[in-house]
């Protein structure tokens, strides 16, 4: 390659990863190009994970509600009907809205957007064969991988993304299966099962561990979100794991096995969603050609500025450590890139909240009570549950609760957890308190607008190192 064709920085994937630390780039000056493969910007995250899924799950609650809620509402609604194809377009108008979005960003931020698939020539070439035919060749000062992750296949389980699925088939089903089998009860399942029971489908949630939810979820509020979903008409089979399975047949076949004793059975369904989690995607990267190792999980391996063995190659978001999720990997693509400009970044791992976007939403940050129990760690708890909210009362949208957990010395909080109708949002706050070190009681000291249900968060911090006022 010729001087003029080397950048600053060549980012392989265009995810959340990638895209962030490209316009992140582009902003500090750098000369930065960015290959991605799939033909759209945004990654798994607005292509086929984040952004669809909560498409689907919006517009099936709003369906949802429709036929069993409003009756009690005063409100009554003629004949309902539900058409798949326009739920279904709602969600490609999002997705591309908001992929085209990126691509318009990569433009006002000077970066360079080459569409295909990007190998390691050597250490500072990257050879890309073009989406459009033909192949060309970037040289980069610096090196980004970004290049996500994807299912974890179910051994002898063949996806065919119509009858056995991965998320990605699971968010363009054409017909409401009439049963549905979700391998994994971790957030991708339950979110998908959210969707395809609102829409009619009758689904059984087979789950290995005897908790739903994943890891990191706390055990009280896994316990309450099983007893709500459960109540919405999913079925769960706890502490049983599915062995084999057989998808050539009109139905698809599951043997599954009880993990503590119990009776072995076969379950049959229309489609099987598969999700058992995700693995670091590194195929086709031509890591091999730089003898770049991979750990026993095949994650890049990286110290804590990012760097590779190779300290100009540097690696973030689902392909490397950590929880896979689109803000962690937004946080250490701003980090990445202010390391590779000024030498120095930050990213606080133990302050990174999850959600899951089922109804109501579960969220969190911090450590769980199971996680403290574990390690011995003193703790005290608060709670306030939305029975006793005046916004919740007067949504009647009285499900869940708050906990929170604090230090029994300082106060200082370690954990939140939230299971209620807009715990998403207010999961904010709890994230913003404890990377400001705040106690329970500066949280209860906060004046907080009445009537919300963000209130319930308050009276949970005054549980924690007194008493709540309206419970
Ligand atoms: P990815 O988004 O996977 O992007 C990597 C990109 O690299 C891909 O586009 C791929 O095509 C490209 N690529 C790979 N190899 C090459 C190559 N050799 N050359 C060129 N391009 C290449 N997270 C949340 O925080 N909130 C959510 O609500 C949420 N919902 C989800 C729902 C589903 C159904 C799924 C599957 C995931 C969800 N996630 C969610 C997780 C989130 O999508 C990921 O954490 C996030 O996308 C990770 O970003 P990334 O850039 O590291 O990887
Ligand atoms: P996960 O790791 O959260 O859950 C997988 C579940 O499958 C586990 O509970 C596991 O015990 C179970 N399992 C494994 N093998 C099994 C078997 N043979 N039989 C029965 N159960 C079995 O993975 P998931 O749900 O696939 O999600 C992958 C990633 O995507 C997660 O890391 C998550 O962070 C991310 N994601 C995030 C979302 C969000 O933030 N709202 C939404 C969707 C995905």
């Amino acid at each position: 390659a010729t001087e003029a064709e080397e950048k600053d920085l060549v980012i392989i994937g265009g995810g959340v990863a990638g895209y962030v630390a490209a316009i992140k780039a582009g902003q500090e000056g750098l000369k930065v190009a960015c290959i991605e493969k799939r033909g759209t910007l945004g990654g798994t995250c607005l292509n086929v994970g984040c952004i669809p899924s909560k498409s689907l799950l919006n517009n099936s609650h709003l369906y949802h509600t429709i036929m069993h809620d409003t009756k009690n509402r005063g409100i009554e609604v003629g004949d309902v009907k539900l058409n798949l194809a326009q739920l279904m377009n709602a969600k490609d108008t999002s997705v591309s809205g908001l992929t085209k979005g990126v691509e318009f960003l990569f433009k006002k931020n000077g970066v360079e957007y080459i569409k295909g698939t990007g190998s390691f020539a050597s250490e500072h070439e990257i050879k890309v064969q073009l989406n459009d035919g033909g192949e060309t060749s970037v040289v980069g000062k610096n090196i980004l991988i970004a290049t996500g992750s994807e299912a974890t296949p179910f051994p002898g389980l063949e996806i065919d993304e119509k009858k056995v699925v991965t998320s990605t088939g699971a968010l363009a089903l054409e017909k409401v299966p009439e049963k549905m089998v979700v391998i994994g009860g971790g957030i991708i399942g339950l979110e998908m099962a959210s969707v395809w029971s609102r829409l009619g489908a009758k689904v059984t949630v087979v789950e290995f561990l005897n908790q739903i939810g994943g890891p990191g979820m706390d055990t009280e509020i896994a316990k309450q979100a099983q007893k709500i979903l459960k109540k919405q008409g999913i079925e769960f089979k706890l502490s049983t794991k599915v062995v084999s399975g057989d998808g050539s047949g009109e139905k698809v076949k599951l043997d599954i096995d009880a993990a503590k004793g119990g009776k072995a059975e076969t379950m049959e369904a229309d489609v099987v969603l598969v999700a058992i989690g995700r693995r670091p995607y590194t195929a086709g990267l031509g890591l091999e050609n730089i003898g770049m190792e991979l750990d026993e999980r095949g994650r890049v391996i990286i110290d804590q500025e990012y760097r590779t063995k190779f300290p100009h190659i540097r690696c973030v978001g689902d392909v490397t450590f950590g929880p896979m999720l689109a803000h962690k990997a937004e946080e250490e693509a701003v980090a990445v890139v202010e390391y590779i400009k000024k030498g120095y970044g930050h990213v606080n791992y133990g302050c990174i909240p999850s959600v899951m976007y089922t109804y109501p939403e579960v969220a969190w940050v911090g450590q769980s009570e199971q996680d403290l129990k574990k390690a011995g760690t003193p703790y005290r708890i608060g709670t306030f549950p939305f029975s006793a909210n005046s916004r919740a009362k007067t949504n009647l949208d009285t499900d869940g609760m708050v906990k929170m957990i604090a230090d029994p010395e300082t106060d200082r909080l370690l954990g939140v957890h939230i299971i209620g109708a807009n715990a998403g949002e207010m999961i904010a706050e709890g994230t913003l308190a404890l990377e400001y070190g705040a106690s329970s009681e500066d949280i209860a000291r906060t004046c907080h607008a009445h009537p919300t249900l963000a209130e319930a968060f308050k009276e949970a911090a005054m549980a924690t190192y007194s008493k709540a006022i309206h419970f």
